[in-house]
């Protein structure tokens, strides 16, 4: 089995000083940076766009995960490519040609993710699996964190699971994600684990690095270890 990732999203960080907290995760642990990006249209909230992507991109080495939550998508895609995103996750639901925009990552040269929310069955991404380097599945509705995770998604992720088969396809899991829901969701299949809140709960904001590997530990089940 692919070792399992995690990628704290700094959407829980103390975004008043965010440069530390990126410096923090990337010392302590973080195999990836997940940034959230959403516009408040495509979801009930508002973050941030290209100019943040790039202020984090000198801070660190480790690839930077940016989720769209907006839509339209494609007209920003180049914007966050320049910006020094590593990979780039659209929504299956943003439209209106998803195979076009994870087409023109590629052709970006960044990796071509697509997010599925709760209420979005598989079958809407099986004609993509050849454009994509990364499925996300949502486990809470978008738009904030500190969510609880929606058990009914753990059977959806061993479906998502099948249908990649032998493809190199990431299999990443976002929202209430904690170790004992990393354990459910690695079990059915999830190799890259997002985590806010459970990375960023208390007041001890720089050291990460148990809340990263208790998530780690969490993900190989004894029965396998
Ligand atoms: C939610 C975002 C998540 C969020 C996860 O819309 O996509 O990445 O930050 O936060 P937690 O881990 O707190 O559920
Ligand atoms: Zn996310």
């Amino acid at each position: 089995m692919t070792a399992v990732l995690v990628a704290p999203s700094i959407l829980s960080a103390d975004i008043s000083r965010l440069g530390d907290e990126v410096r923090a995760l990337d010392r302590e642990g973080a195999d990836w940076i997940h940034i959230d990006v959403m516009d408040g249209h495509f979801v009930p909230n508002i973050t941030w766009g290209p100019m943040v992507v790039s202020a984090v991109r000198p801070l660190t080495r480790k690839p930077l995960d940016v989720h769209l939550m907006i839509s339209p998508a494609e007209p920003y895609l180049e914007a966050f490519a320049r910006a020094g995103a590593d990979g780039i996750t659209i929504h299956a639901e943003a439209g209106p040609h998803a195979d076009r925009s994870l087409e023109a990552i590629r052709s970006l040269g960044r990796k071509a993710g697509i997010a599925l929310n709760p209420a979005t069955h598989e079958s809407a991404i099986a004609h993509l699996l050849h454009r994509l380097d990364l499925i996300l599945v949502m486990t809470v509705n978008p738009g904030f964190g500190g969510q609880a995770f929606i058990p009914a998604m753990a059977a959806k992720i061993a479906r998502i699971r099948d249908m990649i088969g032998t493809r190199p396809i990431r299999l990443e899991v976002d929202g209430g994600i904690t170790p004992s829901t990393a354990a459910l969701a690695v079990k059915a299949g999830a190799d890259v684990l997002v985590a806010g809140s459970a990375i960023f709960s208390d007041i001890s904001h720089g050291s990460y690095g148990a809340k990263n590997r208790a998530l780690r530990a969490a993900a190989v089940p004894a029965d396998v270890a």
